[in-house]
């Protein structure tokens, strides 16, 4: 189902021009984006500060972020979302919640290559991406090979992904990728909230929703090896 277009779209994610750092596409072809243009992001200028830069792909409506980046004032946060309706709710709630340490990019997380610095970004969470089960689209997911590359690009040495899904089957096909791809992966588990691992926890809306049906989180985090 098609989510419809919240009202006063367009003045309201003007007013939060200023957390908003890459909208929309270059041009129409994702690859023809990724691979020839180039805006590399000034964290400098962007922050005012030299720390380190972690991010979130797909954000959804920024819950996670915002709680991540008030116990973390010390790291700068880029959250990624593809989707307008749903990124203007996390940035206002950054407006709201007058964090200064978070800014986005309304794209889609295939032309990352455009903005983001080889070997700038420590650490990037993937929760509850979408599975798309089946073979059409595994392209499409968030820890296909393609998208592997890409973070492998932007992650510093030793960098990390942290993931959560409720998708099983989706866990060990990312578990697969991960290790295929050059990553060794570890704090595996496959029941989050019962283990070691849940203290700490910051729980997402898609977490709270899936864990409220009974659904256990699946949870790695895949080191990027030197
Ligand atoms: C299932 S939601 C999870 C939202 C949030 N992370 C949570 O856990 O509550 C997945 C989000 O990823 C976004 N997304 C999916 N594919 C994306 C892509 N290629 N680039 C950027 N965002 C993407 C979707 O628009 C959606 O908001």
């Amino acid at each position: 189902m098609r989510m419809r277009k919240k009202r006063n779209l367009e003045p309201r994610m003007e007013a939060c021009g200023d957390l908003l750092l890459a909208r929309g596409r270059p041009c129409k072809n994702l690859k023809e984006a990724a691979e020839n243009f180039r805006f590399p992001l000034d964290y400098g200028a962007i922050f005012g500060n030299a720390g380190p830069v972690e991010m979130e792909i797909g954000c959804g409506n920024g819950g996670f972020i915002c709680e991540l980046a008030k116990r973390q004032p010390e790291t700068n946060f880029l959250a990624v979302e593809v989707c307008t309706n749903v990124v203007l709710t996390a940035m206002e709630r950054v407006k709201r919640e007058k964090i200064p340490n978070v800014r986005f990019l309304n794209i889609p997380a295939e032309i990352l290559p455009c903005y983001i610095p080889a070997r700038s970004v420590g650490k990037i969470y993937l929760n509850f991406s979408t599975p798309l089960p089946g073979s059409t689209h595994a392209r499409q997911r968030l820890t296909s090979p393609r998208f592997l590359e890409i973070y492998k690009q932007m992650l510093t040495w030793g960098g990390e992904i942290v993931q959560k899904t409720d998708s099983l089957p989706f866990f060990e096909y990312s578990l697969e990728q991960y290790a295929l791809c050059g990553f060794s992966v570890s704090e595996v588990t496959r029941d989050l909230h019962a283990g070691p691992y849940a203290e700490g926890n910051i729980v997402t809306e898609y977490e709270a929703n899936f864990t409220a049906k009974g659904l256990p989180i699946c949870r790695c985090v895949a080191k990027l090896c030197g």
